[in-house]
Parts: structure tokens; C-alpha cells; sequence
């Protein structure tokens, strides 16, 4: 008989956690605090997109269900902790979530196995295993189980992950967990509980280096002729190196590069020590994001006055995330600059975050009277943007591919001007406009 699992928090991280483990088996129950959410959930609808995610929650709906009350929880002898950690406003990680689910374990008579899934500062598991000593809960174990899943494909990497990192203070809680992951082939990392928080840490923090690294490549071929995306494939077949996280683009954004990179930063700094590497990747990242104002700038003068679609809004494809995602920087900007924003998404309503755009049903509705369409999450549907359709329904053909999503020499041939990162520009020469745009230094 598999053990009752219990879970807090009913986000990505507890939904796909509490969908795997019910595939796998166990019974579990997962907790949020929030009552529209455990009510969608009661329903059978997912309060979020992720592909494959509301199968799973029906394929297992007799060994999961989902509670606002924590005594449904706490009689489970293992409970997952997947609450969200946002950043303070001094970019430490805000722990208030954490801490709510460890104060209010009831003083429990039978063993019982907190398992943090949440990315937490290195130091937290110490801090937690104190606080429950000193609540007289030292039969309660404690173990840091950092989750590496993507959104987009977050139940597969649960099922098939490349390793599973288990940090204990002690040799049986530590096998207890691995023994949750038996069925799943990997590789498990068994250490102690700090350095599993940092492994969490510095891999989102490598993560964003390579993509930093590759979109200041991307910018050098801009000034040198080169282009990025063959630069990319050249450097990624080392096998010292490899291909992954190499594609150049307008900079990361998500629920976890932009937080979790800051809270390693400052949890750097407040150890005293600069990490002047991880200062330098978010700064670039941030700069690369407000590159994109420049390019439309340099094909059509000053933005005031002038139409800019937006297409896709995500942080990243698959998913309806909008945490830090890219879209929402460019589109305060570009009303800043005085441009009208039309935009589109599949998924992700961005109506409560952007006051001031114009929402579209359609990529054709997103484009049409547009001087300019920006590619910002690379959907799928966007792989036909340059058609005659969306040529004859836009002002001016201008296409800036801020994902190198389309083939440069397709789009010119079927009449747009095309700019993508990293790639050489599009001659201005292709704008079919009467009116001489202003030509303005890029940032
Ligand atoms: N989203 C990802 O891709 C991802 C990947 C790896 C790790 N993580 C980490 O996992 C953690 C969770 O991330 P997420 O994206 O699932 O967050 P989320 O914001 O989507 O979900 C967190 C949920 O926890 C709930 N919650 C808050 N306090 C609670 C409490 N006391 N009891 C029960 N539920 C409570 C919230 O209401 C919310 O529904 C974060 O630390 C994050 O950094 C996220």
C-alpha cells in the first residue's frame, strides 16, 4: 500500500506534483487556501493551462481530491510543500507561505515527512527543522526535494525527469522520498539539505546565464554581420557545451528565472558576497527586453502615433502564465513611447495587467492596420505569421521576430520586412511606405 501523500498549494508545482503521484499510485490530497480555486478544482477544471495536466487530474480523479481544510491534509505521513515563494521587495524570496504551512502543523502524534518543493533561499531547511524542534515536532522530518519542472511540459518532466535531488538531515527521510520516485527511471542526487536548495538556485541561475550569454552573441552579430541562430548551432555541438538554452531572443521572464535569480543574488549579498556574474546575466536580460523598442524605432522613427501588435503574451509558449513575462515590459514601453498596442494570445488574458492595449481575438484582428508585428512568445500559430493575409491586412509589412521563430529569407520572399535577433537586418528599402522614417539610434 503506497503511503497518503499530502500536498500544500494548488499551483503548477502542487497540481502536477499531486497528478503524477496520484498516476503513480498513492492517494493524495492537495490543499490551497484559496476558495475559488479548490472549488474550480472540486469541479474537474484546472484553474491553469498546462498541456496535459487536466487528463492526468481526471484519469486520477478517485485517488485525488482537493481541500481548503487542513486536517483533510495533515494525517498523511508525507506532505509536499508547494507554495508560492515571490520576491520581497528587497528581492529576497518572500517565505510568508512557507512559514504559514510550518506554523500551523498541528502538533502531530504520528511521524510525519515535510518535503519542500518550493524553491527556497539555502539555509531555509535549517531554519524550518529549528522551528519545528521548538515546537516540540522533532518527530516531524524534513527534507528539501526541489522541483525542476518547465511550464509547457511540467508533467512530463515530473514523469521523466533528468534527476531528482533529495537533501536530508538523515539517511531514512532521505530514502523515503527517493522511494516516492522508484517507478520513474533517473538519477537520484542525494545530499544534504543545503546543497539541494542550492542545486535548485544555480541551475535557474546557469539557465539564465546561457540565455543572457547567447542574446549578447546575438547582439554582437547584430553589429558584425553574423547570425546568431547558425552562431548557436556551431557552438551547441560541443559536446562541452551542448544545445540547450542557446536560442537568442527579447530575454527570459516566468515564475521562477526573475525571482529565483534575484533571491540568489541577494541571498549572495546578504552573506557578503557579490556575485557580480548573476548582476550582470538579469541586467542584460532586462536590457534585452527594451531592445525591441529601438529596433521598431529604427525602421518606423518615433513610435507616437504608430500601431504595434503584440503577438503572444505568455511568458512562454504552452502556457498561460503572465508572471514577468517579457510582453508586459514591451507593452509598457511601447505606450510609453505613445504607440497604440494591439494584442494577441491563445491563452493568456492579460486584461486586469495592461490597461491601455487592445486585446484581439485573432492574430489576423492583432495585425491588421498594424505598422508593425512583434513575434514575443513563440506559439506555434505564429510559425505562418508572414502570409499574404497578414501582408495585405497591415499597414506596413514589418515583422520583428523577437523569437527567430520564422525563416528570414521565407518572410522577405513573401514581401514583409523582416528583423529577428541576431540575424542581419532587414533593409529599411523593403518598408513599402511613402513617409521617410526617422532614423533613431537603437539602444
Ligand atoms: N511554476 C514553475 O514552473 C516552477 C518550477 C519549479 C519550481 N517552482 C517553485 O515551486 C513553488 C510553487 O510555484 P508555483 O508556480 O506552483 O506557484 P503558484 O503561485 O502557481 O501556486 C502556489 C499556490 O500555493 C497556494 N498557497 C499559498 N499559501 C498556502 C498555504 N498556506 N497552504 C496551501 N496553499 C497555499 C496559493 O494559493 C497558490 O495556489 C515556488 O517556490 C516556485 O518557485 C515553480
Amino acid at each position: 500500500m503506497k503511503p497518503k501523500i499530502g500536498i500544500f498549494g494548488a499551483g503548477w508545482v502542487g497540481l502536477v506534483t499531486g497528478a503524477c503521484l496520484a498516476e503513480l499510485g498513492h492517494e493524495v490530497v492537495v490543499r490551497d487556501v484559496l476558495p475559488e480555486r479548490v472549488e474550480a478544482l472540486q469541479a474537474g477544471r484546472v484553474p491553469l493551462h498546462e498541456p496535459g495536466l487536466e487528463e492526468l487530474l481526471e484519469r486520477n480523479r478517485e485517488r485525488l481530491s482537493f481541500t481548503l481544510g487542513l486536517e483533510d491534509v495533515v494525517d498523511a505521513p508525507i506532505l509536499f510543500v508547494c507554495v508560492g515563494t515571490p520576491p520581497t521587495y528587497s528581492g529576497d524570496a518572500d517565505l510568508s507561505a512557507v512559514w504559514s504551512v510550518v506554523d500551523q502543523l498541528p502538533a502531530l502524534e504520528e511521524r510525519a515527512l515535510l518535503v519542500m518543493k518550493s524553491t527556497v533561499p539555502v539555509g531555509t531547511g535549517e531554519k524550518v527543522r529549528a522551528a519545528l524542534d521548538a515546537r516540540g515536532l522533532a518527530h516531524v522530518g524534513y527534507v528539501s526535494n526541489p522541483e525542476f519542472l518547465s511550464e509547457g511540459s511540467a508533467v512530463r518532466d515530473f514523469m521523466d525527469p533528468d534527476r531528482v535531488v533529495v537533501g536530508a538531515f538523515t539517511e531514512a527521510d532521505a530514502k523515503t522520498v527517493e522511494s516516492l520516485y522508484d517507478p520513474l527511471e533517473t538519477t537520484v542526487v542525494s545530499t544534504d539539505v543545503a546543497s539541494a536548495e542550492m542545486i535548485k538556485l544555480a541551475a535557474n541561475a546557469f539557465l539564465m546565464t546561457r540565455i543572457s550569454f547567447i542574446n549578447e552573441i546575438a547582439n554582437v552579430c547584430e553589429a558584425t554581420g553574423a547570425d546568431v541562430v547558425k552562431v548557436a548551432e556551431g557552438v551547441g555541438l560541443d559536446h562541452r557545451l551542448g544545445p540547450h538554452f542557446l536560442r537568442a531572443g527579447i530575454g527570459w521572464g516566468g515564475s521562477c528565472f526573475p525571482k529565483d535569480g534575484v533571491a540568489l543574488k541577494q541571498l549572495a549579498s546578504n552573506s557578503g558576497y557579490h556575485f557580480q556574474l548573476l548582476s550582470a546575466v538579469i541586467e542584460v536580460n532586462e536590457l534585452q527586453k527594451r531592445r525591441v523598442v529601438g529596433k521598431l524605432e529604427k525602421h518606423l522613427g518615433k513610435l507616437g502615433g504608430k500601431t504595434v501588435a503584440l503577438l503572444g503574451l505568455a511568458f512562454k509558449p504552452n502556457t498561460d502564465d503572465l508572471r514577468e513575462a517579457p510582453s508586459l515590459v514591451l507593452a509598457s514601453r511601447l505606450l510609453a513611447e505613445g504607440a497604440e498596442v494591439r494584442a494577441w494570445d491563445p491563452v493568456a488574458d492579460a486584461r486586469r495587467l495592461l490597461q491601455g492595449v487592445t486585446f484581439c481575438d485573432s492574430v489576423l484582428e492583432a495585425v491588421s492596420g498594424a505598422d508593425a508585428a512583434v513575434i514575443v512568445t513563440e506559439w506555434e500559430e505564429l510559425r505562418e505569421l508572414a502570409s499574404d493575409e497578414v501582408r495585405q491586412a497591415m499597414r506596413r509589412p514589418l515583422i520583428l521576430d523577437g523569437r527567430n521563430l520564422l525563416d528570414p529569407e521565407a518572410a522577405r520572399a513573401a514581401g514583409f520586412a523582416y528583423e529577428g535577433i541576431g540575424r542581419a537586418a532587414s533593409p529599411l528599402a523593403a518598408l513599402p511606405e511613402t513617409e521617410e522614417p526617422e532614423r533613431q539610434a537603437t539602444t
